[in-house]
């Protein structure tokens, strides 16, 4: 499939990498901004990819397209309402590429009847300034098996990203969602970057919000290994000095926090299967008050 159209909503770290692999493979890229910029540029792989698409502020600019890549922040889902009003039609299909593991329930209520396609993210890159994206480590999306996967898989054909099909997306989903509830909030509450891990006070809070995880995604019916929790806070406690979570950089630009999509998720799908989460509950209460005072 050549030539498609394809809007990019959220146009950060994920949006813009993916967005420039999309326009890489040869389709026609919309550019759907909060904060405008001339022109995204994605830094991978030692050269600068400068991407020739539309940038539009505007969702009243847009018309139907064919694919939509939803890539914002899991707290600002509800704000790009009006583009995926805009944007979306009955054969347009939305690629959720955001953390956690309520792609559909964030998104369905948003559009009227267009295929949802969730994703998990394994890739590493940051916002360097509006527009300017690099990328650091990995360029997959994890995606479902299926119709709408493998043609996600023909529509980055000749970039660099990479697809992957996996014939259990709960339990990919899951995984990254037991590393996430630890390693994001943590380096953000302590404002201290991964070798945080490396103390064992931490790294035994660590384990214990992970498994709280565990035991919530056993719950719904997804078994993951018992030895993940330590296995990643070893990982974690191994990371170079000078790596921090994303959330870390968010609360230390002032940015919203995306913990209710991460450690949210876990109090309340735990609420709904009668499985006690206290330490996730915690972290929820201490990002909170901490996202509120930055408001004021
Ligand atoms: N970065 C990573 O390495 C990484 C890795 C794996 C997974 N993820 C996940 O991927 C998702 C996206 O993360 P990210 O790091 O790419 O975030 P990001 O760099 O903060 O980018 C999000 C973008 O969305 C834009 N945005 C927010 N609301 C909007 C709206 N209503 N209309 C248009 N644009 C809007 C933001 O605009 P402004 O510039 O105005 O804020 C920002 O450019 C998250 O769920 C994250 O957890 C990220």
């Amino acid at each position: 499939v050549t030539d498609s159209s394809v809007a990019v909503v959220g146009v950060g770290a994920v949006g813009g990498y993916f967005g420039a692999q999309a326009w890489r493979a040869g389709h026609r890229i919309t550019l759907c901004v909060r904060t405008t910029f001339d022109r995204l540029v994605v830094e991978s792989r030692g050269e600068a990819i400068e991407v020739e698409a539309e940038v539009v502020t505007d969702p009243s600019q847009v018309q139907m397209h064919q694919w939509v890549l939803l890539a914002t922040k899991a707290h600002d889902t509800k704000s790009a309402a009006p583009w995926l009003k805009a944007l979306c039609g009955p054969d347009t299909v939305v690629v959720v590429m955001q953390n956690g593991v309520e792609h559909l329930e964030r998104v369905a209520p948003l559009v009227d009847n267009s295929p949802i396609l969730p994703a998990i993210v394994r890739y590493g890159g940051e916002v360097t300034a509006p527009g300017r994206v690099r990328h650091h480590t990995y360029h997959h999306l994890f995606v479902p098996e299926g119709e709408l996967g493998e043609r996600l898989v023909e529509l980055f054909e000749g970039s660099d990203a990479e697809i992957r099909l996996t014939k259990d997306f709960d339990k990919e989903a899951w995984s990254k969602l037991v590393t996430n509830v630890a390693a994001n909030a943590i380096p953000a509450l302590t404002m201290r970057r991964f070798p945080v891990f490396r103390d064992e006070r931490i790294a035994a809070l660590a384990v214990g919000l992970m498994r709280e995880c565990t035991d919530v995604a056993r719950a719904r019916g997804v078994e993951l290994p018992a030895s993940l929790p330590e296995n990643e806070v070893a990982r974690l406690a191994d990371l170079p000095d000078d790596v921090g979570s994303s959330m870390l950089y968010d609360r230390l630009a002032g940015r919203p926090m995306e913990f209710e999509a991460l450690n949210g998720a876990v109090v309340r799908i735990g609420q709904a299967h009668q499985i006690p989460t206290p330490l996730n509950g915690a972290v929820v209460a201490l990002l909170g008050a901490i996202s509120d005072k930055a408001k004021q």
